[in-house]
Order: C-alpha cells, then structure tokens, then sequence
C-alpha cells in the first residue's frame, strides 16, 4: 500500500473562510479522496494558524477578552464549514494545541542543537498582514505588494536561524528535484530567489502576548512561520509530505525557509510543494474592504456543495490564476452537469427503466468503445498523479459527452424494433460508461457519485473500476432521479423584478442607527424595541427580531434605519422608523456596517 500524506495551509482565523480558502481545500480533498479510492494509505491534514498577531487584533475587534474563546469559536466556524463542503480531512491541526507547541519546541531545540540558532539584533520592515519581512527593494512604493499597507519598522533583540547556511544545499536540492517544486514558473521564481543570496532570518519576535515561548523566555515568543510550517510534522508515521498544497502567496516560506530548517534539523525534505494560482471574484481581489468575500456555505446552501466542488476545480486551470462569479458557477452547472453529464446518465437509466423492465439487456461490450474510454481513464489517472486536476475532471465530462454522441448514434429506441441486439450493446455500453463516470467522479463530487451508485445499484469500492466494464446482463438497477437541476441566471432573475429610477431610490432616507439599548415588548414574541441613536437625534424603533437576536446582542451595533417613514404603532409602541434586515428560510438578519460608522451617517 502506498502511502500519500497531502496537506493544505493552515488558515489564518482572522478571517471566515472565503472561496479562496475553499478552492485550495476542495482540491486537496479530491486528490485524497481519489488516493484512498485507489487504496493507498492517505493521511490529509489541514488546520488553522492561531498564533498570529491577527488573532489578536480580531479578537479585540470583535469584543473577545479572552482570546483562546475567541480562536475556539473560530475553529468552530471552519471546522463547521468543510464539512458542509464535504471535506475528509484526517485530522485538524489548531496551533493552540499541546501537541503542536510540543513539535515546534522540539525542532527549534534540534535546530539549536545545530548551531543554527543565535541571537542577535533585527532591524527590519515588517508587514503584519504577511507576518514577514521585506527589504526596501521589495516594496511596491513603500508599501507591501500583497497588502498595501507600508511595513511596520521592527529592532528587536531576536533568534536568528542561520538561512544563509542553507542556500547551496537548498538549490542543488531543487535543481537535483525537479518535482520538488510546481508549476515550473514557481520553481524558477524560487531559483531566483535563492540565486540572489540568502540571509539569516530572524525566527521570534520580542514583547509578544500571544504565541509559543522560547523554552525559559516568556514574552520571546516564536516567529509565527515557524510555528506555523511545523503543523506539517504532527503525523510523524507519514512524513515526508508527499504534497504540500499552497498558493503562490507563500510560495517563499515553504519553498525556501520550511526545507531549510528541515536540511538543518536533518530532516527529510517534503517530496512536493504546489502553489497554485489566486482566485479573484468577478475580476476583483478578495478583500473585506471590497466587500466581494463569498461565502462557500452561502454557494453550498444554493447550489449545494458537489456544484461548488465541481465550479472550482473546473474553472481554473490547476496552477493559473483564475476567477470566480456566480454567473460561471451557473453556467457550468447548466451547461455541463445538467446538460451534459445529468442528461446522459438519466436518458440511460430511464431507457433501462421503461424499455428493459430496469434490468440491463443480454449483450455485447461495444469493443471500440470500450477501447477508447479505458485510454481516457488512463490519461485522467496519469492528469491526477501529476495533478492536473482540472484537466481530470475535463477529461471525465468527455466521457458524458461522448456517451451522448454515442447514444444519439445509436438510436436505441430504434433500433430496439429492428436490430433488438444492436440496442443491447449501446445500452450494456452506455450503462458501463455511466457506472465508470460514477467512479471517477466520486473524489470530486462524492454526494453525487454516492446518488448515483444508488441508482446504478453498484457499489463503489476501488478506482480499478472506473477501468472495467463489468455491468453484465441482468444487472437490476435502482430508481432514475435527475442529478442536477438546472438554475435561471442571476440575470434572469434581476430582469424579472421592477427598476426603479434613481430619484426614486433618493426618496428613501436610510441612515446608520448605533442601538443604545434594547427591550423585548412584552407580550410579543417576536417584537423588540430599541433606542438607536441617529447622530442628531434618538429614535424608537420596533423591529420583529427576536427570534433570532436577544435585546442584550444589539447594543452596540450599527444598523441600517429607514428614517423618513411614518411612525407606525406596534404593541402600544410608536416606531419611528424601520430597521433593515434580510430574511431566508433560516430566519432573519440584520444588515450593519462593517466597521464603526458615526451614527446619522446616509446609506445609499
Ligand atoms: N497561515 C498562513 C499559512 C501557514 S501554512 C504553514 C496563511 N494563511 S491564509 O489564511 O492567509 O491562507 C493563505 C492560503 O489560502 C493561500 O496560500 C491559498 O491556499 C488560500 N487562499 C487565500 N486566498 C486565496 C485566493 N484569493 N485564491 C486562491 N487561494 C487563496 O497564509
């Protein structure tokens, strides 16, 4: 048995997970699911990064005092997320843990042991954002090219790791390599790096509150790259990684510190690193300041997780930057799982269903066939070692379609009144092709897969069966129910509703309220008064809330207020004015502002 140990980043938890987050996770988890599925020993970890000056910052914005509640909720939060996305990771490494500080412990002690580790004074531009360092010459205008922040000028009295040491056994590693690190480009981008020379870094970070200590040096706390790579250790049974899964945005860290410190702490070097390109959201950057951060549980909850699954894989070249939208994410789901591999499957299993009594007819294999789609099965097997896995999935719709080219050639409902033996052989073929199409797809998009092996009657074992056609006749199958549904286009949907003019819109007085306090209406169950302050005057409002917030959550909060409505009574009480919020089938939610606004500020 082989074994496959894949890894992901492990995020950041100032954030929620975006799309970006989830595309690097998606794809980590096909590739696992599709080891295991070929009966290697698979280990996929993946985890959160909580030892970061971010954390505290977040956790002080969102009111937390204590801070570790604060990294727990969040674990909570993406935990909860990938498993709506059907993620099988085998562990989750949170970098609060005892057996995380104990590693990274031991292998600054090894590196220390080294001779690698001394102390000295650090000088440096620091960008909080990246948790790095950068030289003037890297700088974009004084500021730091991922972020656009300007760098924070640090001296400290701090441990240096002897990087520069490792430069010429790095290179010659990587040269010797040339799988060790993908797409090529990155690979080169790293050589040149290293070609440029290497200098020692500084690996803690002084007067720190928040992170793993310096054995005996509380406040000397370890910088958070190297806290954070070691997470790859914990699994100690499947080291060396056999991938490491990033984007090009920390290409550097893993590609040039990671290995070094594992060269200095005599350890095996990761057999490979791909870093794959960044998405942007309808041709934007994802940034809270942009407000296009998309929600994969939002995608999941309308599309379900498989479509989702499906989009990201798919759209983006494995390695390419690439770009999400909703309307691509619908198109593809239209386009190709409807009409293609949905519209297949279902024409042939309902043929089997209304024409042979749900029992597959006695026949031949078309041999040709056969021929041609175990050669494809080949390729798409070869794509997902060398992870090309949009490509794979490319391939696998291929076999749908040419299914549907070869089923409308056929002509079955034909043929079964002339040439009963011809029509035996294209169904017998097509409902291999079906059967081998629910194979290869079950790492990408397992619910599916699992739907559609029920409806097969087959049960999915080993990947070798994407390769046979072993449906023999006789075989009884389950009951046909459509996969996909096709959905109308966002911009269908916007035609359809009323325009207004912007004179029109102008009538409507929208302002920011800070709530000051709040009470239930006694009596009501649903309704709750509050007192929002709206700059230049206080207004009393009654919202129908509370059956999703309690009065005590919304003081505080900066709402949005329809100012010039009629007052209304409710319950005995005037309002004068009206909260916005959303509803959905989950019940209702409050818009407010995403960072504090003076109060009587105009929405428009
Ligand atoms: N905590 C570090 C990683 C430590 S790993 C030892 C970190 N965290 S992060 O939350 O910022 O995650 C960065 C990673 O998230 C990227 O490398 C990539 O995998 C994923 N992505 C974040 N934004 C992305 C896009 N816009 N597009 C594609 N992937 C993105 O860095």
């Amino acid at each position: 048995m082989a074994k496959f140990y894949i890894t992901t980043p492990i995020y950041y938890i100032n954030s929620v997970p975006h799309i970006g987050h989830a595309y690097t996770t998606v794809v980590a988890d096909a590739l696992a699911r599709w080891h295991r599925l070929r009966g290697d020993d698979v280990f996929f970890l993946t985890g959160l990064d909580e030892n970061s000056a971010k954390t505290l910052e977040a956790a002080k914005e969102k009111g937390f005092k204590d801070i570790q509640a604060y990294a727990d909720s969040m674990a909570n939060l993406w935990q909860s997320t990938w498993k709506i996305l059907n993620i099988s990771n085998d562990d989750f490494v949170r970098t609060t843990q005892e057996r995380h500080r104990k590693n990274v412990i031991e292998l600054f002690e090894r590196i220390r042991a080294r001779g690698d580790i001394y102390k000295g004074t650090y000088e440096g531009l620091y960008c909080e954002g990246c948790e790095g360092y950068y030289t003037e010459a890297e700088l974009v205008d004084g500021k730091c090219p991922l972020h656009l922040t300007k760098p924070k000028l640090l001296k400290e009295e701090n441990y240096f790791f002897r990087l520069s040491k490792y430069a010429d056994a790095l290179l010659k590693h990587i040269e010797e390599n040339p799988e060790f690190i993908q797409p090529e480009a990155r690979r080169n981008e790293v050589i040149n790096f290293i070609k440029q020379g290497l200098k020692d870094i500084s690996i803690t970070r002084q007067n720190q509150h928040w992170g793993i200590d310096v054995p005996g040096e509380p406040g000397q706390k370890i910088w958070v790259w190297f806290d954070a790579l070691t997470n790859y250790l914990l699994p100690k049974q499947y080291w060396p990684a056999d991938v490491h899964i990033i984007a090009k945005d920390i290409l550097r860290f893993h590609c040039v510190i990671w290995p070094s410190m594992l060269l200095s702490a005599g350890i095996e070097l990761p057999k490979k690193i791909f870093a794959h390109g960044f998405l942007t959201v309808e041709g934007q950057k994802i940034s809270k300041s942009l407000g296009n951060v998309i929600d994969p549980v939002y995608l999941v909850e309308k599309y379900s997780a498989d479509v989702v699954r499906y989009f990201l894989i798919r759209e983006v070249s494995f390695g390419q930057d690439g770009n999400f939208s909703e309307a691509g994410l619908e198109a593809r789901l239209n386009d190709e799982l409807a009409d293609v591999l949905g519209n297949f499957v279902h024409r042939v299993l309902t043929f089997i269903r209304d024409r042979y009594g749900s029992r597959l007819p006695n026949g031949k294999i078309d041999g040709k066939i056969e021929g041609e789609i175990k050669k494809r099965v080949e390729r798409i097997e070869q794509m997902l070692l060398e992870l090309k896995v949009s490509q794979a999935l490319e391939e696998i719709m291929a076999i749908a379609r040419r299914g549907n080219e070869y089923f409308q050639a056929c002509r079955p409902w034909e043929a079964l009144k002339r040439e009963k033996e011809k029509a035996a052989e294209c169904i017998l073929t097509c409902a291999n092709l079906v059967k081998i199409l629910c194979v290869a797809l079950t790492p990408f998009m397992p619910s599916t897969a699992a739907k559609l092996a029920h409806q097969l009657a087959v049960e999915v074992k080993s990947w070798e069966q994407a390769k046979s056609f072993d449906l023999g006749p006789e075989h009884q199958i389950g009951e046909p129910v459509a996969l996909f549904a096709k959905i109308k286009s966002s911009g269908e949907e916007k035609r359809e509703g009323k325009l207004i003019s912007i004179d029109e819109f102008g009538k409507l007085d929208i302002r920011v309220g800070r709530v000051i306090a709040a009470e239930m209406i006694p009596k009501s169950k649903k309704l709750i008064k509050l007192e929002a302050d709206l700059g230049k005057e206080r207004r009393t409002i009654v919202a129908g809330i509370a059956e999703k917030y309690s009065p005590e959550s919304l003081v505080g909060k900066n709402i949005a207020v329809v100012a010039n409505l009629e007052p209304a009574k409710l319950m005995g009480v005037v309002s004068e004015g009206m909260l916005l919020a959303a509803e959905d089938e989950n019940g209702v939610s409050i818009l407010v502002t995403d960072r504090p606004v003076q109060p009587g500020s105009k929405v428009r």
